[in-house]
């Protein structure tokens, strides 16, 4: 029995032995299987890799850039490497920690992408954290952040707000896009960021298309041109030896894609298709960006849109083969947003090898950075993209860090003070004046005297900074209404500039309830809302109802009517313009109102010229670069067109 018992107790310890084994071993096994897990997403620190020694040649100031680069590159595991080519978008990126973890190259904020406190402080302090992360790491290599500072640092409330490019292409003054870019170099620099998404070369055919507004022209020489003066510009208004990289976008074609060929399902023409044209490649499409490379850009974007059926982002023959090897870029090529993504719908896998392949150095991911790193690791163990791709890949992107003083810099400084400051103010009330087209003056209405008795103004567009900013201001898709630190909008421009005699009298609606006569003088400043890429995308652009209410109501109420349009692009308005005596178009000006003011009533003459055709009707569009209308009749305005001056 006691045996028995004996047994049965070792039976009973050995079955309860046997379950705290296995427990046991289970627990071991998941702790194993978590330990490994993390590992994999880890950067692999092999002890067989070359230390970081504080006298490493990448480390050496003075010494050539192609030396440090190599020294660098050679200390770097794969996993470094793979790294090093992640661009990620700072809101999907929950811990700053994860940036030295995963040894991350690059961080963006997308639009509207904005610190916690929406300040230039903030900035500063977000920016900071995460490119004070990336120095944390084995070897040390900075991070890069990118903005879309695209028309000034304009996430930031109190940063100067300049005309949208489509303003600046009608001011076609070289020298000022220059000066533009290097206000923002200052601007944007002061918060710690080091690269901005801009200039945009691309060159709108359709201005259906919601991205018109952030193209300067149609015209492949006046692109040209500015886009070049904006790089020279931005980058060398250096600040404690540190380089505002620009990236010349959206590569290829963009500008060129068709209506109704969109791939997302709620947009129609943005990231639509392109039709691969070698003729007008060679003519139109590369020019601006063979210049931009040649005044130093050292990171392209591709875009969104396809060539002849295949998403940029998988075109190796532009990318490598005319983009580097023919034009000699020897920076890196970046992808746009989720592009790389669209490559191989629903396989981010073979999205990632094709795209590298390509020729893409680094992928705006933007939403999640592991997953990315195990398929090129795993492409990289599997052949499918070769060690030499990456090296490649990742020499360029050094060498551009190298470039930009990162490695260098000491201690910098930021001066804050230099957002919003009153000398870009005045840069951009210049710019701002510089950019209005007349499009139409019955016995030269414009100038205004300052002296007259009452001026009435309407519109949506007269009293909202929001409007006359556009998209990309603040949000991505910018705001509607009149709360930018320090701004001005166009009423309160006019109310500045007018003899102290003068009353204003404005009323959005043009109603003018309470005034019964006749002003000598009514303005009405229309204006489109403010949109953003494929939302803006819109079959018919016009006024709205209520924009054409406010010029009727007012005319009733005024002797003769100034009509001053606020919008990303020419807007269809053949049947409304016989009415008005006289007509600017002001682009998107910006935070500067006041520079509106300035010319209508005369203190700054109008010059500004239409930087595309103004097209009768929409049967028009696309309109080619060498001016031919769809319809072949002569639009309302060629451009080049704009009276005075
Ligand atoms: C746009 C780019 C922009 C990027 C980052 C994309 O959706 O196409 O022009 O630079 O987002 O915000
Ligand atoms: C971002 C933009 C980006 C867009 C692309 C937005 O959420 O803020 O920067 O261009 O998504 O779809």
């Amino acid at each position: 029995m006691s045996i028995f018992r004996h047994n049965s107790n070792v039976r009973k310890n050995k079955t309860m032995i046997g379950h705290r084994d296995f427990i046991l071993t289970i627990a071991v096994l998941l702790i194993l299987a978590a330990v490994a897990l993390t590992m994999i997403d880890r950067t692999d620190f092999s002890p067989e890799l070359l230390p970081p020694e504080a006298n490493a040649i990448y480390r050496q100031a003075g010494l050539p850039i192609e030396d440090r680069v190599n020294d660098l590159l050679r200390r770097m595991s794969l996993r470094e490497k793979i790294g090093q080519m992640a661009l990620m978008e700072k809101n999907s990126v929950k811990d700053s920690n994860d940036v030295t973890q995963y040894g991350l190259g690059a961080m963006l904020s997308g639009g509207g992408g904005k610190p916690k406190e929406n300040t230039p402080e903030g900035w500063l302090e977000m920016v900071t954290e995460l490119e004070n992360a990336a120095l944390q790491t084995r070897l040390g290599i900075p991070l890069l952040y990118g903005i879309d500072a695209n028309h000034g640092h304009g996430n930031v409330p109190g940063a100067v707000i300049y005309p949208h490019f489509i303003g600046l292409g009608a001011a076609s003054d070289p020298k000022l896009v220059s000066e533009i870019a290097g206000a923002t170099a200052e601007e944007v620099g002061a918060t710690g960021v080091n690269w901005i998404f801009s200039p945009t070369l691309d060159m709108p055919k359709d201005f259906r298309w919601g991205r018109t507004y952030e193209a300067f022209s149609d015209d492949p020489l006046l692109v040209e041109n500015l886009s070049s003066a904006f790089i020279t510009g931005l980058q060398t208004n250096r600040q404690d030896g540190l380089m505002i990289l620009a990236t010349p976008k959206h590569y290829l074609g963009t500008g060129a894609a068709l209506w109704g060929t969109s791939t997302n399902k709620k947009f129609k023409i943005d990231q639509g298709a392109t039709p691969a044209d070698e003729n007008a490649l060679r003519k139109e499409y590369l020019p601006p960006f063979a210049s931009a490379v040649n005044s130093g850009a050292l990171t392209v974007m591709v875009g969104l849109n396809s060539w002849g059926g295949e998403k940029l982002a998988a075109n190796e023959y532009l990318i490598t083969d005319v983009l580097k090897k023919e034009l000699g870029f020897k920076g890196f090529v970046v992808s746009d947003w989720y592009g790389v993504y669209e490559i191989v719908k629903n396989d981010d896998y073979r999205s990632a090898v094709r795209a590298i392949n390509a020729g893409v150095d680094m992928v705006m991911l933007p939403l999640e950075y592991k997953p990315f790193i195990r398929n090129v690791n795993k492409a990289v163990a599997r052949g499918e993209i070769s060690e030499e791709r990456i090296n490649d890949a990742v020499s360029r992107i050094l060498r551009v860090k190298f470039a930009a003083g990162l490695f260098d810099q000491k201690d910098a400084k930021h001066d804050l003070s230099v957002i919003g400051s009153d000398a870009h103010r005045a840069l951009a009330r210049t710019a701002v004046s510089k950019s209005l087209v007349l499009l139409k003056n019955e016995n030269g209405l414009l100038p205004l005297s300052k002296n007259i008795n009452k001026i009435l103004v309407s519109g949506s567009g007269a009293d909202n900074v929001g409007r006359q900013c556009g998209g990309w201001t603040v949000e991505w898709q910018g705001i509607d209404g009149n709360w930018l630190p320090g701004s001005t909008s166009i009423l309160k421009g006019i109310k500045e500039s007018v003899a102290s005699s003068t009353e204003v009298v404005f009323d959005a609606s043009g109603n003018f309830a309470g005034e019964t006569g006749q002003a000598e003088i009514g303005i009405a400043v229309v204006s489109e809302k403010p949109y953003t890429e494929g939302w803006g995308d819109n079959a018919n652009p016009t006024l709205d109802r209520s924009d054409i209410d406010a010029i009727n109501n007012l005319r009733k109420k005024s002797k003769r009517v100034v009509v001053i349009i606020v919008s990303g692009r020419p807007l269809i308005i053949s049947d409304l313009i016989s009415d008005w005596d006289a007509l600017v178009a002001a682009w998107l000006p910006g935070s500067e109102g006041r520079g509106v003011a300035d010319v209508i009533f005369g203190d700054v003459p109008f010059t500004g010229k239409l930087p595309l055709p103004w097209p009768k009707n929409i049967s028009q569009v696309p309109i080619d670069s060498d001016g031919k209308t769809s319809d072949q009749a002569a639009p309302l305005f060629v451009r080049g067109f704009g009276l005075g001056g």
